[in-house]
């Protein structure tokens, strides 16, 4: 089995940004409320005529171009978003035929906001057996396609945006060194979107009650999420026998300050090595991590052999976490 890393990372948000006091002119609230309850103070928004597809392939092309490689040696292309173009085709093979990925395999897979995670980790598998060598997987949301802009519980905490990361054989010890996934679908109607799937099919009737957007019952999530950070995180650390204090740097899924804050002092786990950017971006659902990721690694704030842990957790229910050993050196052996 090969040892994989994340050789290259790419992101993009679309230039819009809508401010909390933008969303005091469209609904019930004001900026004070939204800073106190999320944290979140703006949000990026794509205007109606683009896709998630356009922002995965901005995020995607940026990743290949950070990896040095060039598209045709991109295997497989996926894609991790709750907010496809369509039904289908994949939104995976929309981005790969605008990447001229040529020769890569491309899917879609659903997860919500551990979106990134569980592609990362589906994505690690081909890479360490070998049948691939390079994975683009991309995390992108188009959240406010599927809001009620007219629900003020909802509509202030998502953004859109999409992340990227190439996987490919790094040296031994280094890569992904451990996976936690998990799910519990009796959660499922805590975060859904009811409408326009084998359910309930899209109708006059389903447009007319707003049931093609999201739909929360945020004081269960926000429960959920608390607990599940910690015991998946102490789960992912476990695995390969490493201490909370081990960790460099700590990247949770976006969705609200309280929550991380929360979730972190129950970890013990020093604020200072936290990434926060959910002020400026609110929830990106899948996007959140790997937008997070590629600006950390940008800024500096990431070295070779630092010790990163990314959790995420999502309707589903669903949650996972990953430990990453940092190096963007790729295994030179084709
Ligand atoms: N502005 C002003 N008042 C508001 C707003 C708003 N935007 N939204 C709700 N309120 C009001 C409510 O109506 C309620 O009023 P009432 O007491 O008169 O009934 C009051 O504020 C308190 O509402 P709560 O829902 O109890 O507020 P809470 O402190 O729980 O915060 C929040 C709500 C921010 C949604 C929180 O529950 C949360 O963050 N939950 C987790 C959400 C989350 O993480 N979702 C994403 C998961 S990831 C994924 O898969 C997409």
């Amino acid at each position: 089995m090969f040892s994989v890393g994340i050789v290259g990372t790419g992101s993009y948000v679309p230039e819009k940004v809508i401010t909390n006091v933008d969303l005091e002119k469209m609904v019930d609230t004001n900026d004070e409320w939204i800073s106190s309850r999320t944290g979140i103070r703006e949000r990026h928004m794509a205007p109606k005529d683009i896709p998630v597809s356009e922002l995965c392939y901005q995020a995607g092309l940026r990743a290949i171009e950070d990896a040095q490689i060039a598209p045709e040696e991109v295997d497989l292309v996926i894609v991790a978003t709750m907010t496809p173009d369509y039904a289908f085709p994949a939104t995976a093979c929309l981005v790969a035929a605008r990447l001229g990925t040529k020769n890569a395999a491309a899917f879609d897979l659903e997860t919500a906001c551990t979106g990134f995670i569980y592609a990362a980790a589906a994505a690690s598998q081909f890479v360490a057996t070998g049948m691939y060598k390079t994975v683009l997987v991309i995390g992108g949301e188009t959240m406010s396609k599927i809001l009620n802009w007219e629900d003020r519980s909802t509509c202030i905490l998502f953004g859109d945006g999409a992340g990227a990361a190439v996987l490919q054989p790094v040296k031994e010890g280094f890569g992904f060194l451990s996976f936690e996934l998990g799910s519990d679908g009796s959660g499922g109607k805590l975060l859904s979107q009811p409408a326009g799937g084998s359910q309930c099919p899209a109708s006059l009737e389903t447009v007319k009650n707003n049931l093609h957007t999201l739909q929360m019952e945020g004081r269960g999530v926000y429960k959920f999420a608390v607990r599940i950070i910690g015991d998946v995180t102490l789960k992912v650390l476990e695995k390969v026998g490493l201490r909370r204090d081990e960790v460099d740097l700590f990247i949770p899924h976006q969705a609200n300050i309280r929550i991380i804050d929360a979730a972190v002092k129950r970890l013990g786990i020093s604020p200072h090595k936290v990434i926060i950017n959910l002020y400026k971006y609110g929830n990106m659902s899948a996007a959140s991590i790997p937008v997070a990721l590629d600006e950390s690694f940008k800024e500096g704030r990431i070295s070779e052999g630092d010790t990163i842990v990314m959790v995420g957790f999502g309707a589903g229910l669903t949650w996972g976490a990953c430990v990453l050993r940092w190096t963007k050196a790729g295994l030179k052996n084709d």
